[in-house]
Order: C-alpha cells, then structure tokens, then sequence
C-alpha cells in the first residue's frame, strides 16, 4: 500500500461500520480526517482512537439529510484543512425498519432515504469539489451496493436512492474526464455491519466481509492508482 500521508480524507457516517473502518485505516496511513455521523459518543470514540495515530481529526456531528448540516461540515472541514483530497460519500440510511414492502411503503419515507443517500452526498461534493478542481486533483468515493442493480425485497426505497446516486456519478465523472478529479462509485460487498444486520436479521456473520477488511482494500487502490472505471464493484475489492 503507497500511503496516505499529508492527504486530508472527508469520510461520511464514520462512527461505526464501513466509514469507521475507512477512517481508523486512513488514520493509520498517515491521513487527517473529517469525519461526520449524528450519534456523537460512537464519533467522539472514533476520533480519539484515531487521533492516537498522531493525525489531525476534525469530527462533526452531522446529518447528511440535513442541508445546513451539510454546509456547516464541509465549511468547518475547509476552514480547518485548507482543501480535501478524498471524500468518502459513506453515509446511507435504509428508511423505516421494519423494511416495507414498497405496496406499503409511505411516500415521505422514499423523500427521506432520497435526502440522506442522494442530496447529502450531492451537496458535500459540490461543496468540496470547487477546491479540488482549482488544485486539480481529488478523489470522491460515492458508496454504492448491488442493490442499485437489483431488486431485493424489502430495500426497494434505499435501492432507489443508490441508483440515483450511481447516475449522479456516472454523469459526473463524464462531466470531469478532463481533469485530474474522480468521481467513482465503489460497491463494498455484503459486510457484517449494523446496516446489513437490519435489513437482513437472519444472515451469518460469517458469511459476511468484515467491514475492516473492505476498507484495508479499498484505501489500498485509491493509493494504489486512481481507478479509471466509474464504478467497482465488490469483487474488484475482495
Ligand atoms: N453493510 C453492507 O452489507 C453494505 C452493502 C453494500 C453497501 N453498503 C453501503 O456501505 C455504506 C456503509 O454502510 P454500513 O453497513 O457501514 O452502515 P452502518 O453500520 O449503518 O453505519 C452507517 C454510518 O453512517 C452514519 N449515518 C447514518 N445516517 C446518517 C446521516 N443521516 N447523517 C450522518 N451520518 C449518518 C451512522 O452513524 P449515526 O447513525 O450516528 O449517524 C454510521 O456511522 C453505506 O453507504 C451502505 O449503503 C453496505
């Protein structure tokens, strides 16, 4: 792994699962981070650990869903950093649990899901990206699933917003291929976290990838080489 030193990472929803592993692996690697969740403890909690390895950490509560949430992270984050070299759209909420069948499932919950999984990582990026295309150079990491290709019961909403946000990398990477600024879609594969045991309570962890392993992964090919393809998936990673 090449490493991450003297970069600054911005990494969504890093108080548990993936974006934790994303942020005590980055931290290990030398990277300042800005980090982001609601639940303050879980947070705090991360960004002692990872300020442990002597790097900078700013750590904000935030809510993606929520706008001025969403300036008020990426304002403080630049003020504190000067520019952010990778950003790490991490964050996604699933809606209402129990999962609804979409027969049932209320129409403000898709607006919510739409807000957290979409709007959210459509303003943090353009609220970082100015500065990255003034340096001409940046990575932003929009965190996908296989459930934006295909149907599962019950994940109909959260489906539907990961689709948007893969259409909204797509056209971006088409919109940047001039310059030297990314904009890719990483599917980390089914991974034992919070998230992947509600939607499915019954599944065997030890079918599942652990969230420290993906992130070992993913951060080795972002250092490794800016990946050319808009999208990888989970078996480029495993
Ligand atoms: N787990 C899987 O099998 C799997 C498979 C494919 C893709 N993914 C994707 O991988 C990413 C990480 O998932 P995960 O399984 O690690 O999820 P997770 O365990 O539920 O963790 C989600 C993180 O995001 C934060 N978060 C959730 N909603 C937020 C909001 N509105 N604003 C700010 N922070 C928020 C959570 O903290 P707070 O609740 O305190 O805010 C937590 O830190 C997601 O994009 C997910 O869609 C997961």
């Amino acid at each position: 792994m090449g490493t991450l030193s003297g970069t600054t990472v911005m990494i969504t929803g890093a108080s548990r699962g993936l974006g934790r592993a994303l942020a005590r692996t980055a931290a290990r690697e030398g990277a300042s981070l800005a980090i982001c969740a609601r639940g303050g403890e879980a947070l705090e909690a991360v960004a002692e650990e990872c300020r442990g390895q002597s790097v900078e950490v700013l750590a904000v509560l935030a809510d993606i869903a929520d706008a001025s949430d969403v300036e008020r992270f990426a304002a403080t984050a630049l003020e504190r950093f000067g520019g952010i070299d990778v950003l790490v759209n991490n964050a996604a909420e699933l809606g209402p649990l129990p999962l609804p069948q979409l027969t049932d499932a209320p129409s403000s919950a898709l607006e919510h899901v739409l807000q957290a999984n979409v709007l959210g990582p459509l303003r943090l990026t353009q609220a970082v990206i100015g500065g990255m295309l003034l340096r001409n150079h940046g990575l932003v990491v929009n965190i996908s699933t296989d459930a934006a290709l295909i149907g599962f019961e019950g994940l109909g909403l959260y489906s539907a917003s990961k689709a948007a946000l893969d259409a909204l990398t797509r056209s971006w990477s088409a919109e940047l291929h001039r310059t030297m600024v990314r904009v890719i879609s990483v599917d980390p594969g089914d991974m034992h976290t919070a998230m992947h045991m509600a939607a499915d309570p019954e599944a065997n962890p030890a079918d599942l990838l652990r969230p420290e392993d993906v992130a070992e992964r993913l951060l080795a090919l972002l250092v490794g080489r800016l990946p050319e393809a808009d999208r990888i998936e989970a078996a480029t990673l495993a």
